[in-house]
């Protein structure tokens, strides 16, 4: 391993920090979006379409209007001016359903908004809502889950730009798979699955004259406040969003959806704020969800092992009129060495509500396909699945012909044989016992995007000893609160419980999404460079104030170190803690600022930049029951520098908890009669809870990779979904003998 996890000296950096938000939390301190009031706040509840194909013809509001504290249904006709939000070059006003609410009369989805009660407590507006009449011309809603390519030009419009549907090529993989010694064709499936936080989607919003101010629980406060500012016609200045604490988003967080339209719409014509909170059901319909795919993967491979030909055809579902990019082919063309390659896509449209970012995605159900396709070859072949992946290790990204950044994919791969005990691996089908259930083991290779966004940060060094740092970016509950102030206390050597971090407003320096895994590595060198202009200019403060021992010193001589100021050639020893520096200059306090450049998706990069991974997973088979369950798991992860093992840990092991329920559980069902997403609850949409949670043990390499930030640090919140469910259901296959190639595996799939 590249270094030790245990770092010298007094750093923070690299060691296992507990949350610095931890307490606040689970004291309940902590305000969450929903737990913030003000004085005449309302109330406002949906009114939900009940088709998902047709138009609105007459809407009733009559008698929800008459009912006790009731202050308003608004809906087309009544609700004002609301317009669209428009792209932006680079990454700014990202919104996955561009249409405003309540546009016009067609309902595309099962469940769209087409009114909005507001009323002095919830318990009325619900009331009023569900009192709101509505008759439509109805037409039969497209569900339909076998998916075949809509007539789309060759190169589409998404959410990233124009994409071309041949997205990556290289040789002649038609004739390499044609004239291939052995081959495979299989078709994966993978279904649509909803995100389901905790908390659910919730905003309050407020006017003060022309200034709109949002609590809501976004993954992006920064992108939340210009996509706001367009819909209302207002200047960025006017639009304040704050998301201090939220109970995660898994990406459906990311961008706004068409409820703060609505409630800051409410607000405006009220004129007081209106709190709307999402129920659970309409987490189902109104705020993503993760597209259904269906992809074929065809490899050619020689007798000993080699790939010649790799095609990823894939499919995915998105709404009737957004555009969201589920790109499954986005890992597939660096993974492995294959010198004929194509990978296409096409897309099926769906009167279902938006498709949407969910952790990982595109890559993990992506890798979901390949990964399972490269364990079917390893078996055609009779190859070790480890072995099969050693064999076809890539010198360099050949789908770019750049290098990768760092790239230790094979080590992961051998370390985890190790630790799991992979050497004893029986390949017979259910010849592996254990206590008298048979065991299946499995395997698979994970991976993710690399790279920063622009970000802003504000670091104070102030007259009591303290450290402020300042970021636009949250917490979604990853630790981003405690990566920040381990930077913080880096730079400065301020103790970690003496930095206070200010994050979730939009009021502060501009700081990226807490997605694509990015945060941590985006805000690196914007802390470093706001703390060395801090320093900057305490030294200045340190030569310049009468009295200062440093007084008439070169700023160059001076270092700050431990929290003290001292001459470098006499010692630290000799130093004065920088608070009686600022104090005898009766400065309260220094301030600098820094910024990180975007990287990620920048043109004419000079390296090929991922993380990478894999996991090794057991599970149990009981036939006389059938009963299967996740037993163990071992992951080993490559994504660079490891600022805080113990919150990396966490990461992975959340993730792998969430691989268990998209291999055995989690799905989306949509009824064919009437379109709605039909087990939009948590009793009957399964997911991965404790008991189904087996010992994971997870290992990084640590190895810094310096192309992406000082510190070497890459993301970890999203790449240890990656594989899982291929592992599993390899695993699976070894137990059973049933090879399933839809998600989830269930039950019945084993009953053979
Ligand atoms: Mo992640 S889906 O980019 O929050």
């Amino acid at each position: 391993m590249a270094i030790s996890q245990q770092s010298s000296g007094s750093s923070p950096i690299g060691r296992d920090t507990v949350r610095i938000d931890g307490p606040r939390k689970v004291t309940g301190l902590a305000q969450y979006t929903s737990d913030f009031n003000f004085p005449g706040m309302l109330y406002a509840v949906p009114v939900e379409a009940t088709i998902a194909n047709g138009k609105l013809l007459t809407l009733d509001t009559s008698a929800a209007e008459k009912m006790p504290n009731v202050r308003a249904v608004f809906h087309r006709a009544n609700i004002g001016e609301i317009f669209r939000s428009t792209p932006a070059p680079g990454f700014d006003r990202v919104c996955l359903e561009r249409r405003p609410p309540f546009e016009d009369d067609v309902v595309r989805y099962y469940g769209q908004y087409i009114a909005l009660a507001v009323a002095d407590t919830f318990e009325a507006a619900k009331a009023a809502a569900d009192a709101v009449r509505a008759t439509y011309s109805k037409e039969k809603p497209n569900v339909d889950s076998r998916l075949e390519a809509g007539s789309d030009p060759d190169v589409v419009f998404t959410g990233y730009g124009p994409v071309p549907r041949l997205q990556s090529h290289r040789g002649d993989a038609e004739a390499a798979f044609t004239s291939a010694t052995v081959k495979l064709d299989e078709t994966y499936v993978t279904p649509a699955e909803t995100h389901n936080p905790l908390e659910l989607h919730s905003t309050t919003a407020m006017w003060d004259g022309q200034m709109l101010t949002l609590y809501d629980s976004t993954q992006g406060v920064v992108n939340m406040r210009s996509v706001m500012a367009q819909m209302f016609g207002l200047p960025k200045e006017n639009v304040r969003v704050i998301a201090k604490f939220l109970g995660s988003g898994f990406g459906g967080k990311l961008y706004p959806w068409t409820h703060v339209s609505l409630a800051a719409a409410a607000a405006r014509k009220l004129g007081k704020p209106v709190k709307l909170v999402v129920s659970r059901k309409m987490m189902f319909q109104t705020v993503g969800h993760r597209a259904h795919t269906q992809q074929r993967v065809r490899l050619g491979a020689t007798q000993e092992g080699k790939l010649v030909s790799l095609q990823h055809d894939y499919l995915y579902h998105l709404s009737m009129i957004d555009h969201y990019h589920e790109d499954c082919g986005e890992a597939t063309p660096f993974h492995y060495s294959v010198p004929n390659l194509r990978v296409t896509f096409g897309r099926a449209r769906r009167n279902i509500g938006a498709t949407a970012d969910m952790r990982g995605p595109g890559a993990v159900p992506g890798l979901y396909a390949t990964e399972s396709a490269m364990n079917e070859m390893a078996e055609r072949l009779k190859i070790d699945p480890v072995q099969f992946r050693l064999l076809n290790e890539p010198k360099i990204d050949e789908s770019v012909n750049l290098p990768f950044s760092s790239r230790h994919y094979v080590e992961c791969l051998n370390l985890g044989a190790e630790k799991f005990g992979w050497s004893k691996r029986n390949p017979a089908i259910g010849a592996m016992k254990r206590d008298g259930l048979t065991l299946g083991w499995g395997v698979a290779g994970a991976a993710w995007i690399a790279g920063r966004f622009a970000a802003d940060a504000n670091l104070q060094l102030r007259d009591d000893g303290t450290v402020r740092i300042a970021c636009g970016t949250q917490d979604i509950g990853t630790g981003t609160y405690t990566i920040l102030a381990q930077l913080a206390s880096q730079k400065t050597g301020v103790p970690v419980e003496k930095i206070e971090v200010e994050l979730g407003d939009s009021a502060l320096p501009d700081g990226p999404i807490s997605g694509g895994s990015l945060a941590t590595s985006s805000v690196i060198p914007a802390v470093f460079k706001a703390a060395d202009q801090a320093i900057s200019s305490l030294m200045i403060v340190a030569i310049s104030t009468p009295g200062s021992p440093f007084l008439g010193r070169k700023p160059e001589d001076l270092a700050l170190e431990g929290g003290r100021v001292f001459v470098k050639a006499e010692g630290i020893a000799k130093g004065v803690p920088f608070s009686d520096v600022l104090r005898q200059a009766n400065a309260r306090l220094v301030t600098g600022a820094g910024s990180s450049e975007q990287t990620a998706f920048a043109p004419n990069p000079k390296f090929s930049m991922h993380s990478f991974g894999c996991h090794f997973v057991e599970v149990t088979w009981q036939p006389e029951i059938a009963r299967l369950r996740v037993s163990r798991v071992v992951t080993v992860m490559d994504a660079g520098h490891i600022l805080n093992p113990l919150t990396a840990r966490n990461q992975i092991k959340g993730a792998v908890v969430m691989g268990i329920g998209m291999a055995l559980f989690e799905e989306t069902t949509y009824d064919p009669q009437n379109g709605a997403p039909i087990n939009s609850n948590l009793a009957d949409y399964i997911v991965t809870v404790n008991s189904d949670a087996p010992p994971i043990d997870v290992h990084f390499l640590d190895y810094p990779d310096k192309e992406i930030n000082e510190l070497g640090a890459r993301g970890i919140g999203e790449i240890g979904l990656a594989g899982v469910a291929a592992a599993i259901t390899a695993a699976v296959h070894h137990g059973t003998g049933v090879r399933v190639r839809e998600l989830p595996v269930k039950i019945e799939n084993l009953l053979v």
